[in-house]
């Protein structure tokens, strides 16, 4: 498939020109504000892929956000390809932090991305990479090279929790039938060293409330004298880390699987420089749990972090006052075999017990999802492996990803196949973060990937 690399090198003006359209609009789902911006985008979407060469191209409506289905059926006996990803974005703020507006692309070179790279909220998570594959079908159909049968479903509500495509996929087996599902939005280990996702990990979300008096209170005529619902929550969360920076809800590691001895010395071989990685968020050392390394903690052991604490005054000035209530945002990061909902109950029952008699606590799930690992021994793995030889030059490495896509644990459940996670963007792109990035090279060098992943699949099943 020599010619890929001069059609992508032919194109990519107007490819990038594309993205920085799609990338114009602020499909936020979490923010109803946006609705409008969300739906515009789903036909965005839909026109791109209409473009790009599907033969059928349907919005379809949902509880929620609508789902982009598109399809190019080929030929019934050839296997069929899935491809997944999503239209919606993360919110922008804090917006005083981006150094060009979320919504309006800019192209900036840096250390990291020396042929530049466009910055916008969605650059990377996930427009610039659901699009590359866009592209690709483009290139595909465009010249005769398109050897499978192909199928999009580009959801709204990834970054919320994806319920919407949950209901979309229970009805529609037959129509989503497939033999892999691939995914671009996730990432690699750098741009000299490309790696394949092999593990997500699970997530519980929950939000707190802890409840003292009925009233907010004068610090002074009743400070000391009752519970303060600040200093409890607090409290209560700093008792969800032993000394070892262990989890000590009750019950929360008995399914985490341990990996063998030889399963870790694998792992440690990925390259990853300790010092880069301090350096890079201009911190002194690391923390986490005792006995893993920086990677290992990231990856293949469950967490809990808190995301937002609030309560109280946090206006200009002083005022004492003692708040009615004080609340957190928790999410526990998941590994595979534990489940999402019995965790979600283990930490209501700890949190409820260890509540002093003073306060009264709620605790309000959100949403949450299963882990996911998927072997390197299937074709899937081995076809997308033998593209990335191909156009970086190196075999790339399987690494297990701390970050969350709980959708494709139920895609196999639902779907009974394999999703084959092939990323291209980079930690350091500050996804859900100001000034989101996306690298050129990595836009470009996966529209050139992902057709080599049809070919060797295609061949490698037959
Ligand atoms: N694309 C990310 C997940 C991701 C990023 C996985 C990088 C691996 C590497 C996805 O859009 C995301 O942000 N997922 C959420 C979960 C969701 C339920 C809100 C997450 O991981 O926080
Ligand atoms: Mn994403
Ligand atoms: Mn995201």
């Amino acid at each position: 498939m020599e010619n890929i690399k001069s059609y992508v090198n032919q194109h990519k003006e107007r490819f990038i020109n594309e993205l920085i359209e799609l990338l114009k609009m602020p499909s936020i789902s979490a923010d109803s504000a946006y609705s409008q911006d969300v739906l515009n985008t789903a036909d965005a979407v839909k026109e791109a892929l209409e473009k790009a060469g599907c033969n059928k191209v349907e919005i379809c409506d949902t509880p929620g956000y609508p789902i982009v289905y598109g399809e190019k059926i080929i030929d019934s006996t050839l296997p069929t390809v899935l491809v997944y990803g999503h239209y919606d974005v993360q919110p922008a703020d804090p917006i005083e932090l981006w150094e060009s507006p979320p919504f309006d692309p800019v192209i900036k070179k840096t250390e990291l991305h020396p042929d530049g790279a466009i910055y916008a909220r969605g650059s990377c998570d996930d427009k610039g990479q659901m699009y590359m594959h866009v592209k690709a079908l483009e290139y595909m159909t465009q010249t005769g090279n398109l050897p499978c049968n192909v199928k999009f479903m580009i959801e709204g509500e990834e970054e919320i929790g994806s319920s919407s495509l949950a209901w979309f996929v229970k009805r529609n087996q037959e129509k989503l039938a497939n033999d892999v599902i691939l995914i671009s939005d996730t990432g690699m280990i750098s741009n000299t060293q490309p790696s394949i996702t092999t593990g997500l990990r699970g997530l519980s979300y929950v939000e707190v409330e802890v409840t003292g008096p009925n009233r907010d209170l004068h610090s002074g005529l009743y400070g000391g004298a009752v519970a303060n619902p600040i200093n409890i929550l607090t409290k209560m969360i700093a008792s969800l880390h032993d000394e070892n920076n262990h989890i000590t809800i009750p019950g929360f590691y008995d399914k985490v699987e341990d990996l063998t001895a030889e399963e870790r010395a694998e792992m440690a071989k990925a390259p990853f420089s300790l010092e880069a990685y301090k350096k890079a968020l201009n911190i002194n050392q690391v923390y986490g749990e005792t006995g893993y390394t920086t990677n290992e903690r990231n990856s293949i052991r469950p967490t809990l972090d808190v995301n937002g604490i609030w309560g109280g005054y946090t206006g200009e000035g002083a005022k004492t006052v003692i708040a009615s209530k004080a609340y957190a945002k928790i999410s526990m990061r998941l590994v595979p075999n534990q489940d999402w909902n019995e965790i979600t109950e283990l930490f209501t029952k700890h949190f409820l017990s260890i509540a002093p008699p003073s306060v009264k606590v709620k605790v309000t799930p959100h949403h949450g999802g299963q882990g996911y690992v998927t072997p390197i021994d299937n074709v899937g793995y081995k076809a997308a492996s033998k593209a990335y030889e191909d156009t970086f030059g190196v075999t790339p490495i399987p690494q297990r990803s701390g970050g969350s896509i709980p959708i494709v644990a139920l895609f196999e459940k639902e779907l009974k196949s394999k999703t084959i996670l092939m990323g291209f963007g980079l930690d350091s792109d500050a996804i859900h973060s100001p000034n989101e990035h996306f690298g050129l090279f990595n836009y470009l060098k996966g529209i050139e990937t992902i057709p080599l992943f049809y070919k060797y699949f295609v061949e490698m099943n037959s």
